[in-house]
């Protein structure tokens, strides 16, 4: 099986936008032909039906109909609801003793909530489908725990789906219900596929956005410094994390629909590509001094939250999301600090970028 990996920032970014890139995984001779080992560990990201693994028509169709959702009003409106959790968690953590896990305590649940509530997910079942998502993610899975992940984890919400047309809310699930059943937009993979991938689109990588920016700020402390004295905004520091520490390292797979040159090299027809958001951001050849995190970066262009038809959909949510928490947070602990201690250890998946832990004082 061969992958490209494209890793120039130039390069992929005329790659997402272009139409001989498709994500249908008919297009991946690999697949259609039968040659996916049982049990691989991506093989939800390149099966799940949904927008990520449809093109063209198909794709607008199952774009449009969680767009709605995501409007600059809709995710504005979220802002008070997204302070109160924030909060809350910050009084949570203010019992804690010694140096305690900032991602654990902060960065997860909060995201976690906010897609949780979106979605209308019962608030008992978000740890388990946390842990479900965080196997789906970590690419590294063995087979057996990578097949029974997905299986749990399309059954849970199917079961959410099922609690929902028993019982309506006001959540992203009830109106994609209802677009399944008023006027058969959807079919019923297709929607419990859309909720699997708005969960985990909708958390680990915020997760990991506010993990990753907490983390270098504490590491440069000058450019901490020109935060909280005002110099620049939060935003600006979310912006930097995004270039400097992408929360996704990469992104499988899209499919060559005819041969492309690239360089002094072809992707041939049926091959696979991997978006390696991550290594874009170091791209030394777009970003001057690309290995410095710099909040005073003007322009900061980054491919992080992707390019062209699948741009991401959260981008709004995110970054209003981390730019919350990070202000809270610093408001509340001006003085936090990384615990001693070994370097953490990174997540052990090409596809989330973080560290398994950030403990901090
Ligand atoms: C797509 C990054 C947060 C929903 C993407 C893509 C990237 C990305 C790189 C493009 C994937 C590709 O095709 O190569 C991020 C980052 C986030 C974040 C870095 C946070 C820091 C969110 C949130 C949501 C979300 C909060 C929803 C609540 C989606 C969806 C897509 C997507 C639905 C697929 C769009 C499509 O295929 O048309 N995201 N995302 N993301 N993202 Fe996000």
């Amino acid at each position: 099986m061969v992958v490209w990996a494209v890793t120039h920032h130039d390069t992929l970014q005329e790659l997402l936008a272009d139409p001989r890139v498709g994500k249908n995984p008919q297009l991946w001779t690999t697949f259609r032909e039968g040659r996916l080992p049982e049990g691989w560990p991506l093989t939800t990201f390149v099966t799940v039906p949904g927008m990520i693994t449809a093109d063209g028509e198909d794709h607008r169709r199952l774009r449009g109909l969680v767009t709605q959702a995501f409007t600059p009003r809709r995710t504005a409106a979220l802002q008070p609801a997204i302070e109160a959790r924030a909060t809350a968690l910050l009084d949570r953590m203010a019992g804690l003793q010694g140096p305690f896990d900032l991602r654990e305590h902060y960065a997860y649940p909060l995201p976690m909530q906010v897609i949780g509530e979106l979605l209308g997910l019962p608030p008992k079942q978000q740890d388990e489908l946390h842990e479900l998502s965080d196997t789906l993610v970590s690419s590294s899975a063995t087979p057996e725990a990578a097949v029974a992940a997905q299986r749990a984890l399309f059954a849970l919400l199917a079961s959410v789906v099922a609690a929902k047309r028993a019982e309506p809310g006001d959540d992203l699930t009830t109106d994609l219900i209802a677009a399944r059943e008023d006027d058969d937009r959807l079919s019923e993979s297709e929607l419990v596929g859309t909720l699997l991938l708005m969960l985990v689109a909708g958390h680990e990588t915020t997760l990991n956005l506010i993990t990753n920016a907490v983390r270098a700020l504490l590491a440069h402390p000058d450019q901490l410094r020109l935060v909280l004295d005002g110099a620049v905004p939060w935003s600006a520091a979310v912006e930097e994390t995004l270039r400097y520490d992408s929360p996704v390292g990469q992104f499988p797979l899209r499919y060559a629909v005819e041969d492309i040159p690239v360089g002094g090299a072809v992707i041939r027809r049926g091959e696979a590509l991997l978006a390696s958001y991550a290594a874009a951001g170091r791209d030394g050849a777009h970003v001057p001094d690309a290995d410095r995190f710099d909040v005073t970066r003007q322009p900061n262009r980054h491919l992080s939250f992707g390019h062209g038809p699948h741009f991401c959909l959260g981008s709004g949510l995110a970054r209003l999301e981390a730019e919350t928490a990070l202000r809270l947070l610093f408001e509340r602990h001006p003085a936090l600090a990384l615990a001693d201690g070994p370097a953490p250890e990174p997540i052990g998946s090409f596809v989330s970028n973080s560290v398994r832990t950030l403990r901090v004082t």
